[in-house]
């Protein structure tokens, strides 16, 4: 069986500020993180790594297993896209933000396991504990019912067949998603959730990275804007 691993990390980082992908954590690049999880699981043989296009060379990747590094497009669809596209035969393909430091071996294995059993999707996923209101013009419409609500994180397991006909099919349809399951869930896949956690969050602003320089143990080297 082929699982092939889609690790993104060709982003602009424009809510951060630069590049996060390549901001150190406990000395190692941010995306590095995400290779060492995945370099434990046997399972997984390949690592498709995009990048930006001016950062294809420069950037060196620590793996034990086979990593292609592809260039990223203008959205994080097309980057997946570019991906996708460099990929001739496989069983199984994760999508995972390397933005998200965090995501454990668990997540990627529970993703595979319910891919095996027959699902075409497996996503990450922990339930809202907020209450969510819909609001438009800052007045509140109405209060969705948090017990069906799920904040939805990756990595992403698919099928590769499936996956590759709903990115076919939202490329005809110039539908843009924001994340790879709504993509196949309108082909009408049946996608399950697997266990996240709180701690996979996603570096997306600098506040995001005080909290991830304390869950690597690392002290705070400038005070908190908050
Ligand atoms: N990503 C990508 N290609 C893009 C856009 C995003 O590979 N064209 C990747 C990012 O590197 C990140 C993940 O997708 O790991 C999630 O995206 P996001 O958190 O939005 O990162 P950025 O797009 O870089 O940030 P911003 O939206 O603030 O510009
Ligand atoms: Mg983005």
């Amino acid at each position: 069986m082929k699982i092939v691993v889609i690790l993104l990390a060709g982003g602009k980082g424009s809510r951060f500020g630069e590049k996060k992908q390549f901001i150190k954590l406990k000395g190692e690049p941010l995306f590095q993180f995400s290779l060492n999880t995945i370099n434990k699981i046997d399972e997984i043989t390949d690592i498709i790594l995009v990048l930006p296009e001016e950062d294809l060379e420069r950037v060196k990747v620590f793996s034990f297993k086979n990593v292609k590094k592809v260039a990223g497009g203008k959205e994080r669809q097309d980057s997946v896209k570019n991906a996708l596209d460099t990929i001739k035969t496989a069983d199984i393909v994760i999508v995972h933000d390397s933005a998200r430091p965090f995501a454990t071996e668990g997540m990627f294995l529970d993703g595979i396991n319910n891919v095996k059993k027959g699902y075409d999707g497996s996503i990450t996923a922990i339930p809202a504990r907020d209450t969510i209101k819909k609001v438009e013009n800052n007045i509140v419409s109405n209060t969705l019912d948090r017990k069906n609500l799920y904040i939805i994180q990756t990595p992403q397991t698919f099928k590769f067949d499936v996956l590759k006909k709903a990115y076919q099919k939202a490329y005809e349809d110039n539908f843009l998603g924001t994340d790879d399951a709504s993509l196949v869930e309108r082909i009408g896949g049946k996608v399950i959730i697997n266990k996240g956690s709180i701690l996979n969050f996603k570096i997306t602003t600098k506040e995001d990275l005080i909290l991830a320089n304390c869950l690597v143990g690392k002290g705070q080297k400038t005070k908190p804007p908050i």
